[in-house]
């Protein structure tokens, strides 16, 4: 039995997600990101977590090659970035607002979180590729809630107490 592919795709945009960008730099010094809700931590010994690329992504050569990548976790007021780097055939860049960080890859000062990766393996994920980072350095945005990816739309979590508060 297959399943039918339009509830597939409602059933998992069901599952909340991150938001992150993951960012790269080819060896010319070119800048490379993406915004993916598919990170996710993989393992605590050793530190790994993986994101999925769309391998018909423009981004998909640079990041399959990659020694490093840095991932962003945005926090709830940075659903714009997320919009700027799901664009095509713009200049994701251009806004000026990722500046170098771990590993002088391209982040975000104010983001809720930052994982810094060494390349540990590029697997085959279907109509995608499994980029498995090595967690080499982290970066916790003190006080920054994450933004969370729902039904298509973007979301603040909200936690038991912040319910209650209500
Ligand atoms: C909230 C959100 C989450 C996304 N998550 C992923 C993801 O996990 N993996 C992926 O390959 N593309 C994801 N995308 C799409 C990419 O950001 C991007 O639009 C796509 O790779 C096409 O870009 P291209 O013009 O570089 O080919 C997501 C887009 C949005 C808006």
């Amino acid at each position: 039995m297959s399943v039918d592919s339009s509830n597939f795709v409602r059933a998992m945009a069901r599952v909340p997600g991150p938001v992150t960008i993951a960012t790269t730099a080819d060896p010319a010094g070119r800048r490379w990101g993406f915004t993916g809700s598919s990170f996710s931590s993989l393992s605590l010994d050793p530190p790994l977590v993986l994101i999925c690329l769309d391998k018909t992504a423009s981004t998909h050569e640079a990041f399959s090659r990659a020694d490093r990548f840095l991932i962003n976790v945005l926090a709830q007021e940075q659903a714009d970035v997320a919009l700027r780097f799901a664009r095509s055939g713009v200049d994701r860049f251009e806004a000026g607002d990722m500046v170098p960080c771990e590993f002088g890859l391209p982040g975000l000062e104010d983001a809720a979180a930052r994982v810094a990766c060494s390349m540990h393996d590029v697997l085959d994920g279907g109509d995608h590729t499994i980029l498995v980072g090595r967690a080499e350095a982290t970066y916790v945005g003190e006080e920054r809630v994450p933004l969370v990816y729902s039904d298509r739309a973007f979301a603040r979590p909200v936690t038991d107490h912040m319910a209650g508060a209500r």
